[in-house]
């Protein structure tokens, strides 16, 4: 391993060489193998940049330490957390599927509702590539708001899961500029966010503590303890993943629903898929599948 000094990294990536054609592919092959992400050889700038900034970051000045360190895997998962995020992109905003949020206050809460009469039943969501947050406590935003509009005390929890650590630490503090507050409305945002002056916003204690954040490569989850889930909402990360992988996690995932419960994918992430014990729902602009045994209504 080389390391280099602090004052020599500006100069040190500058003069790092781009890989040549041969070296990149093992580069994307190993990325493919450990975190199921596809970056296709036309993407090799976006490769060189990822790599580079870690390497600079870390203070490595060669790509051969770099891999073989990236290869010993375990001790090198939070690693692979910190290049991934220089990897993928971590677009998302609050309310950013509005035809999938509609899905779950017309039909999968009401559904859940009407399952189970005892109230003592928390509804159990799991976010799944959560990015920053945004996503999670938008749910939770809008599940309280049923609930409290139903008025009988029921209660929720979210498990939100990413293979990020900086977009875990972004999404575990909840604190958002005004920009990405667009998406929320004046009276969701009075009720839920805390305004803590010079245009930052945080996300109240009464949804982060409904949330548990986690840090899981979506590779591994079916050693993720999570089961008799009501809801798996899990939107623009099936994308980075080629079919076969994306039809592999599928299939663990849905083992994890309660009877009834409900997977939401982002539309476009999994054009077909079929399976006997899970019903397709309809709700316009929406992919969502139902574990069998409640009958769904549909819009
Ligand atoms: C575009 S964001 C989607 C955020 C949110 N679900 C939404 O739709 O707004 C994709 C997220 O997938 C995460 N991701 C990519 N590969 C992953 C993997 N192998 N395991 C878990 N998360 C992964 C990225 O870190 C990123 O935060």
């Amino acid at each position: 391993m080389h390391l280099a000094k602090q004052a020599d990294w500006g100069v040190m990536t500058g003069r790092l060489p781009d890989l040549d054609d041969g070296h990149v592919q093992a580069w994307l092959d190993l990325v493919e193998e450990r975190t199921g992400v596809v970056i296709l050889p036309e993407r090799k700038a976006f490769l060189m940049t990822g790599l580079k900034a870690r390497m600079l970051d870390i203070g490595l000045d060669d790509y051969d330490s770099y891999y073989r360190l990236l290869s010993r895997d375990q001790a090198w998962s939070q690693e692979w957390s910190q290049l991934i995020d220089r990897l993928t992109v971590h677009e998302t905003s609050f309310f950013r599927h509005a035809p999938s949020l509609q899905l779950l206050t017309q039909t999968i809460l009401p559904g859940f509702v009407d399952r189970n009469t005892d109230v003592s039943r928390g509804f159990q969501v799991w976010s799944l590539g959560c990015a920053t947050g945004e996503e999670p406590y938008t749910l939770a935003m809008v599940t309280q708001q049923y609930f409290d509009e139903l008025g009988d005390g029921r209660r929720y929890g979210i498990t939100a899961t990413d293979i990020s650590q900086p977009s875990l630490q972004t999404a575990r503090l909840g604190i958002y500029g005004e920009r990405r507050m667009r998406g929320v409305s004046k009276s969701l945002r009075e009720k839920f966010c805390i305004e803590l002056g010079d245009g930052q916003v945080q996300m109240a204690d009464a949804l982060r503590r409904r949330i548990c954040f986690a840090q899981l490569n979506a590779l591994h989850v079916d050693s993720f303890p999570l089961r008799n889930v009501d809801l798996i909402y899990c939107q623009n990360m099936l994308i980075y993943f080629p079919r076969f992988r994306r039809l592999q996690i599928i299939e663990t995932l849905v083992t994890r629903l309660t009877p009834g419960g409900v997977l939401v994918l982002g539309p476009g992430d999994l054009p077909s898929w079929a399976h006997p014990e899970f019903t397709r729902v309809r709700f316009e602009g929406t992919l969502a599948y139902q574990r069998q045994a409640a009958v769904m209504a549909s819009a």
